[in-house]
């Protein structure tokens, strides 16, 4: 928690202020974020759905014409639904592999090392609380068979684009030659539609942005008047980067913990997150540029979303 804490009062000031959008995610977060992946402008929960019913079996026979023996990952397993469509294919294959859930909160790693394997009869799983690569180098003293790495639902896009090509040399770093990565990528569209998803008439997306405003006055004594921000989402379709800000509504002040106070401006923002969006080109590129050949990119129906299969060279 005081990591928590240390990186709240960083952002706070800083200018322009920011937050990590990995702390969106507590118990209500989650609950929240739930909301949102069923609401009809958030299309990406239901495109990378129609890839893995409609691919699922390609994508297991693919991973089968690889190897039999590993282990499957997912970095940011959230409620599992889209993965569960593959393990249930590899279940009925009688694979013999553990399923490692990876996530940053603890809320949802509990709920899936209870909930899966009753969905899922015979599901060997093995939930690790953390981050992606802290829970990925404890891994290495589990299990040293191949991975199969799933990092789905867009996840990647809330890496900045300037850090892309770092974060998946370091993925790389953690894999051995042979590993597979599937990566859910959002890729380029109709701004309007960008837009849309991220600023639902409903107000879920505003919800899911202040909670992290309440989530430090609950849990690092703060008084953020809740009602005196404002939710702004942006796209930029040249760079393709989609951002949230929460915007002050005025000229205050905000007291976090014992140590003092956090001066706002009327209109000053706090970034909270970045959600990029992609062309196939650039998949690519990062692909080749952090040591992995494409196997093959997975499209949903409308070619909004790809799931890229890369193999470790
Ligand atoms: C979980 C990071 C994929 O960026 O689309 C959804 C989070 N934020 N609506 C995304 C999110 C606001 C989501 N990811």
């Amino acid at each position: 928690m005081n990591e928590f804490f240390n990186d709240v009062w960083r952002g706070l000031n800083t200018s322009p202020k920011y937050l990590a959008a990995k702390y969106f995610y507590d118990a209500t977060g989650d609950a929240i974020f739930n909301e949102i992946m069923d609401m009809p402008e958030y299309y990406l929960t239901n495109c990378e759905l129609d890839i893995f019913t409609k691919h699922k079996s390609e994508i297991a026979n693919t991973i089968l014409s690889y190897f039999r023996d590993f282990d499957v990952v997912e970095l940011g397993a959230g409620d599992a639904t889209k993965s569960a469509h593959l393990l249930d294919v590899l279940l009925r294959h009688e694979i013999d592999f553990t399923y490692y859930p990876i996530d940053i909160s603890q809320n949802i790693i509990t709920q899936l090392n209870k909930k899966l394997p009753e969905r899922l009869p015979g599901l060997k799983i093995h939930g690790l609380n953390g981050e992606y690569f802290e829970m990925l180098d404890e891994l290495k003293d589990i299990s040293t068979r191949n991975k199969v790495v799933l990092f789905l639902g867009a996840n990647i896009g809330n890496v900045p684009l300037e850090d892309t090509p770092d974060f998946f040399t370091k993925l790389r770093s953690h894999l051995l030659p042979g590993d597979l990565v599937l990566t859910g990528f959002d890729l380029k569209k109709d701004p309007a539609i960008i837009l849309n998803a991220y600023n639902d008439r409903t107000g879920i997306t505003r919800r899911f942005n202040l909670n992290l405003l309440q989530r430090i006055n609950d849990t690092l004594d703060a008084d953020f008047d809740i009602s005196q921000f404002e939710h702004n989402p942006t796209y930029d379709d040249e760079s393709g980067a989609c951002k949230s800000y929460l915007t002050s509504r005025k000229d205050q002040r905000v007291r976090v913990g014992e140590v003092g106070w956090i001066y706002f401006k009327e209109g000053e923002q706090i970034y909270m997150e970045v959600s990029q969006k992609y062309t196939t080109a650039q998949i690519d590129a990062f692909a080749e540029g952090a040591g992995f050949k494409t196997v093959r990119h997975f499209y949903d129906s409308k070619r909004w979303f790809i799931d890229a299969l890369w193999q470790c060279v």
